[in-house]
């Protein structure tokens, strides 16, 4: 959508991952805290995303009113904007949501107005019952263009997220409904056969991405404690190079050293949120070995060498991976370290990852 919203992936925190719906006002506003405080928020995350849980029943004017753990939702709202935060918030178009909560159907319109009214800004939409009425492409396209378009009409500028779980090549119409980021699978899974599936292998096609539209595989796992530090590198770095919205969904009051030392490591999060706003994508596999490319806005390339296998391997670049001739910079993402040619080979972990940015002569 030509709104200006979401010209580089959206980064924030969403409660579901973690708390799914045992989540209520009091975490929320930890989170937002704990955002700030961290430095989280600095780094560039900024919506606060409450999934699905926290909605009650509906008043006699058929308004949506929050559950009893959300005891005022445009006072959270205000909490959060003070603390230079954005406010996301869950429905769904069907009757109920995934997790049996009331549903936006027959009020899509005002529920939108309500929420424009609290302050919200962010919006996940989730295909969850009532299959009758999204059986087929066009009756998703209508229900997702119906919601798009009554976001659009309250004024309020508010980021659209489809989960539609990529069906329907959702890609290609994605925005023309209004979306700022569709899933492209199910849900993820803090393991990294799950994690590594999706980000290899379901990320959406890298065409359909760019600047106010992303292909979403879903929310980060980093920081909950079901992978390793090399598994959880590769999560952020698959992220980072498909220009995937970075959405935290760990207990932010428990971050780890190693989740904030991916999490908050400014040279990748630029990678995601490089202007260019390119998917990138791999050029070369070699055994259990994967070299991506991204390419970024200032001519400079984002290279990352990924091992999916379960034994440490080591690979060189040649100027094809690299898609130019005479390398001038080598930045290792990671340690950080500067050179100025390709090393001989790189040492890549099971299942972890080397990521550079080189800057070439053109
Ligand atoms: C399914 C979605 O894929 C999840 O991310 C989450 O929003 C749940 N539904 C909530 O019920």
């Amino acid at each position: 959508p030509a709104d200006g919203l979401a010209q580089t992936p959206p980064m924030g925190w969403s409660s579901w991952n973690k708390f799914a719906e045992h989540i209520d006002d009091k975490t929320v506003r930890a989170m937002a805290d704990s955002m700030v405080s961290s430095g989280l928020r600095d780094a560039g995350y900024v919506y606060v995303n409450i999934d699905d849980g926290w909605q009650g029943t509906r008043g006699p004017d058929g308004q949506i009113r929050p559950n009893a753990k959300f005891p005022d939702m445009k006072a959270l709202a205000d909490y959060v904007h003070s603390r230079g935060l954005k406010l996301g918030i869950y429905s769904s178009p069907g009757l109920r949501t995934c997790a049996g909560f009331e549903g936006s159907y027959g009020h899509v319109a005002q529920d939108a107005r309500t929420f424009a009214a609290w302050g919200i800004d962010y919006l996940k939409y989730d295909l969850c019952s009532g299959e009758w009425f999204y059986a087929d492409k066009d009756s998703v396209q209508r229900t997702y263009a119906e919601m798009g378009a009554a976001l659009r009409a309250t004024g309020r500028p508010i980021v659209y997220s489809l989960c539609e779980y990529g069906r329907f090549d959702v890609g290609s119409w994605g925005r023309s409904v209004g979306g700022h980021l569709w899933r492209t699978t199910g849900d993820i899974t803090d393991q990294y056969g799950d994690m590594a599936k999706i980000g290899f292998e379901h990320n959406g096609n890298p065409g359909d991405a760019g600047p106010g539209g992303w292909n979403d595989p879903d929310m980060l796992e980093i920081g909950n404690g079901g992978m390793s530090d090399d598994e959880y590198r590769s999560h952020m770095a698959l992220w980072a190079m498909s220009a995937a919205p970075l959405l935290m969904g760990h207990d932010l009051r428990l971050t780890s050293a190693g989740a904030k030392a991916l999490l908050e490591n400014r040279a990748v999060i630029a990678i995601d949120q490089d202007a260019k706003g390119v998917q990138g994508v791999a050029v070369r596999k070699q055994g259990a070995l994967e070299i991506w490319r991204k390419a970024l806005a200032d001519g400079d390339v984002a290279i990352a060498i990924f091992n999916r296998g379960n034994a440490p391997s080591s690979i060189g670049l040649d100027a094809q991976d690299i898609g130019a001739g005479n390398v001038r910079s080598v930045r290792d993402l990671w340690t950080g370290s500067v050179g100025t040619s390709l090393a001989h080979a790189y040492a890549i972990p099971a299942h972890g990852v080397v990521m550079l940015r080189i800057a070439t002569l053109s």
